[in-house]
């Protein structure tokens, strides 16, 4: 960085939906120091293809974090750690309360150390919980039936609660299910374990897995599948430099759904990846899962007409044939 130099803090800029993001601000001209622990993140990504400098470190780390924003020149913190596995935050909730909200809590006050108060977040449509109104809009009801929504909601009331007390202004974004890849193939989706339905059923397609599981055939949808909004990660990326933007305009702290609008059944899913791919695709019908609502899908409305987003691959061919680009690229 040069001497006086502002840059963005990305934590988490090794992890999916972050090194994504740390991609787009580059292209547009950003700073960025990514702040990862590599629990989950990687390394070979950051060295390779965003080329920015690397803390490898917690954001539950206050000395850390105090040298850090002693020598760079902060002007805005992207918050995108977390730990996201919804199964794992119900047998283990410790975990998710000490990472999510502590950690966060002890990076807010170290922001606030450091007359920091530009704050981007990563939050979840996990916060709602079980949906009464399709589609979901921001003012919905918030009712997390997880320990990890929950983690997420207590993170959302503490920055409402920073930005009435310290004029600390936060954008909170309150995503739906990010899915595809980079279009250019150099970064995509690469969590283990992996959970998420488009990279499980295109395991099956490389023949990593031997099958995909489908919970439920027997829901009120069209074809009894469930349903769920897909929003593609670089429009989450190009996202996010609005929200930045916004806040950097000297904009008030606000909340954004950002979702796709549309919502797709797994079967669907499955079926444009039998099509992508041009691989047949071994399915396993199971008994639904507790806790999956039939369908959730967002209004992202507010973030079209205030923040000017215009999400470009909406179309689940493109979701699905950008991430089956990534996935032969990584697991060749
Ligand atoms: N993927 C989705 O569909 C989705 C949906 C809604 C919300 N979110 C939220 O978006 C954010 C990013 O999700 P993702 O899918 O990119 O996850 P990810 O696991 O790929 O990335 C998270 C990164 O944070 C790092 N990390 C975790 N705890 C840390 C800590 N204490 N200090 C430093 N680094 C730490 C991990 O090593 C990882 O690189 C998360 O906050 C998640 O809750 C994701």
């Amino acid at each position: 960085m040069s001497p006086g130099k502002t840059s963005i803090l990305v934590t988490g800029g090794a992890g999916y939906i972050g090194s994504h993001t740390v991609l787009a601000l580059k292209r547009v001209g950003y700073d960025v120091v990514i702040l990862d622990n590599l629990v989950y993140g990687h390394r070979d990504l950051v060295e390779k293809v965003l080329q920015v400098e690397l803390v490898v470190g917690d954001t539950g780390d206050r000395p850390l974090l105090d040298n850090l924003f002693k020598t760079h020149n902060i002007a805005a913190v992207m918050h995108f750690s977390a730990y996201a596995y919804v199964g794992e935050s119900v047998t283990d909730p410790a975990k998710y309360y000490r990472n999510n909200v502590l950690g966060t809590l002890t990076l807010l006050e170290a922001m606030l150390a450091a007359s920091i108060d530009k704050f981007v977040f990563s939050s979840t449509c996990a916060t709602y919980g079980v949906p009464k109104i399709i589609p979901i809009t921001e003012d919905h009801p918030q009712d997390p039936i997880n320990p990890y929504g929950a983690s997420k909601l207590m993170v959302e009331r503490i920055l409402s609660d920073f930005s009435v007390a310290y004029g600390f202004k936060s954008v909170r974004f309150r995503y739906f299910n990010a899915a595809g890849a980079d279009p250019n193939g150099q970064l995509g989706e690469d969590h283990n374990p992996e959970t998420h339905l488009i990279p499980l059923v295109l395991f099956t397609a490389l023949g990593k897995r031997e099958s995909i599981s489908i919970f439920g055939t027997d829901y009120p949808t069209s074809d009894g599948t469930c349903i769920r909004d897909y929003i593609h990660v670089s429009d989450l990326a190009d996202a996010h430099i609005l929200g930045l933007e916004y806040l950097l305009k000297g904009g008030d702290s606000e909340v954004f759904n950002l979702g796709n609008g549309n919502g797709f059944s797994v079967k669907e899913v499955i079926e444009t990846a039998s099509v992508v791919t041009g691989r047949d695709i071994k399915i396993l019908e199971c008994d639904r899962r507790p806790g999956d609502p039939p369908v959730l899908i967002g209004s992202s409305d507010k973030a079209r007409k205030i923040l000017g987003w215009h999400p470009q691959y909406s179309s689940l061919k493109e979701i699905v044939a950008h991430s089956w680009q990534w996935h032969q690229h990584r697991h060749q």
